[in-house]
């Protein structure tokens, strides 16, 4: 069955979400207000790198299922199901989520509303919010015109965009409880092809659905803060972070994904996600439970100082003249995005100690440069190398992972490579003579 569906931001959530509705076979418009973002897009090119969705953006555009618009009123008159895919960033100078992008399309868009829709939010938001939307949504509709507001929020990773959209692991979404609506049975509708794959199918109240997200990100940064704090152990003790990670991860209660130590999370969700998500609990008088997720941040933001320090004591103890080359600026390998990305920090922190930093990255520097213009950044992981006296890996991209010791030994000065990301055969490095360091690796 194919629905007439509106998508309201063209990010990495809303452009893969537009795209992958359309695949399912869906009526789909593409709703931004940068209108520089829909021309690219409407050209069939992405405004950001992620495999995979460029060939389903331009497939479904010359299908003729998906189009892009600015038109608020084009997308209300065009679809029966709206779904908000704005971004939610950390407020400035504070832990709380910002939401004018997620109540501006509420706004924009509930008065222009003529005949029954429902609205499914997906952006990541405080517990609350929707119930509050919902409210305002009533407010704001025309009389008589039935506008139901309901939650789904997207586990997407970046860098699998596609297949986590088209093949969930589940689906949630959260009803309005004090109404009976139709949210359900429009889901049922949209998520026809991957229901029948046999897709968990969970519903429950707004505010349950909201704190999935949430509660579903502050476990994996938690995880991978667990398995930093045991580096930091391992460090002091001459242990092994990696052979402990696979050892405990054995056990099926634990689990090895996301046990991977190193400099730790970034990206535009985990950080901000997990500082909102203590800001609202505080909000909301449940402070005290969250308390950890403090301990979690910190956590994480050490292992970057720690990587700036192993780098130091690389160079003799002062970084001033050094010459590091630093392999990886985005958050994670598969990607452009460089929000909050623990190798940029990196990068930047060691510029400022004095050392010329080269940055090398397979697709994120343009969007380096962009914010962090004073960097050096070079074409190719030699040039990065050139004179270096420490080469850091910072992103595991395929090309870091798979880099042969001697491909960079003859344009290095000092043979030092120190593995932010535990993604090198330490063995393969010393044995062609150079010095290896990681994290929590003795
Ligand atoms: C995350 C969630 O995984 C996803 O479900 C949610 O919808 C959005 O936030 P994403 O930000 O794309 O997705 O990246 P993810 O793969 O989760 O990695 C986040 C960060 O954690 C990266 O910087 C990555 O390098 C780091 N990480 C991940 C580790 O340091 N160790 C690990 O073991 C795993």
């Amino acid at each position: 069955m194919t629905c007439r569906i509106a998508v309201f931001g063209t990010g990495y959530l809303g452009a893969t979400h537009a795209a992958c509705m359309a695949e399912l076979g869906h009526e789909v418009v593409g709703v931004d207000v940068d209108s520089a973002k829909l021309a690219k897009l409407e050209s069939g090119e992405l405004p950001f790198y992620e495999p995979e969705l460029a060939e389903l953006l331009q497939k479904n555009i010359k299908d003729g299922r998906l189009r892009f618009s600015s038109s608020y009123a084009d997308a209300a008159d065009f679809a029966d199901v709206h779904f908000i895919g704005v971004g939610t960033p950390q407020k400035r100078g504070e832990f709380g989520a910002d939401l004018t992008y997620v109540n501006s399309v509420i706004e924009e868009l509930a008065p222009l509303l003529s005949r029954p829709a429902v609205i499914f939010g997906k952006s990541t938001v405080p517990v609350g919010t929707a119930m509050k939307l919902a409210q305002r949504v009533k407010q704001l509709a025309p009389a008589g015109v039935d506008v139901e507001v309901a939650w789904n929020p997207e586990f997407l990773r970046e860098g699998f965009a596609v297949a986590d959209t088209l093949h969930p692991d589940r689906i949630v979404l959260g009803t309005d409880k004090f109404r009976a609506g139709r949210a359900e049975e429009v889901a049922r509708k949209v998520y026809e092809q991957p229901l029948a794959e046999g897709i968990p199918f969970l519903v429950t109240d707004l505010s349950t659905a909201e704190l999935v997200k949430t509660a579903a990100n502050a476990f994996l940064a938690t995880k991978i803060s667990f398995i930093n704090a045991m580096s930091e152990v391992c460090e002091a003790a001459g242990a092994d972070v990696s052979f402990l990670a696979d050892a405990i991860g054995y056990d099926a209660r634990i689990g090895r994904r996301f046990l991977n130590a190193g400099i730790g999370f970034g990206g535009g969700c985990l950080p901000k996600d997990i500082r909102a998500f203590m800001a609202r609990a505080g909000e909301i008088g449940a402070d005290e439970a969250l308390t950890f997720l403090r301990e979690v941040d910190n956590i994480n933001m050490r292992r970057r100082t720690r990587m700036v320090e192993i780098a130091r004591q690389s160079t003799g103890g002062s970084l001033i003249g050094a010459r590091v080359a630093v392999l990886g600026a985005a958050f994670k390998p598969d990607s452009d995005d460089v929000r909050d990305s623990p190798a940029l920090n990196i990068a930047g922190q060691i510029q400022l100690q004095g050392a010329s930093v080269s940055v090398f990255d397979p697709k994120a520097m343009d969007n380096s440069r962009r914010i962090f213009p004073t960097l050096n950044y070079a074409t190719s992981v030699e040039e990065a190398c050139e004179g270096a006296d420490v080469v850091l890996v910072l992103t595991e991209w395929r090309e870091f992972r798979d880099l042969e010791p001697n491909e960079i030994a003859g344009v290095v000065r000092r043979k030092q490579v120190i593995d932010g990301r535990n993604c090198l055969d330490p063995q393969k490095w010393r044995s062609a003579d150079w010095s290896y360091r990681a994290l929590g690796r003795p």
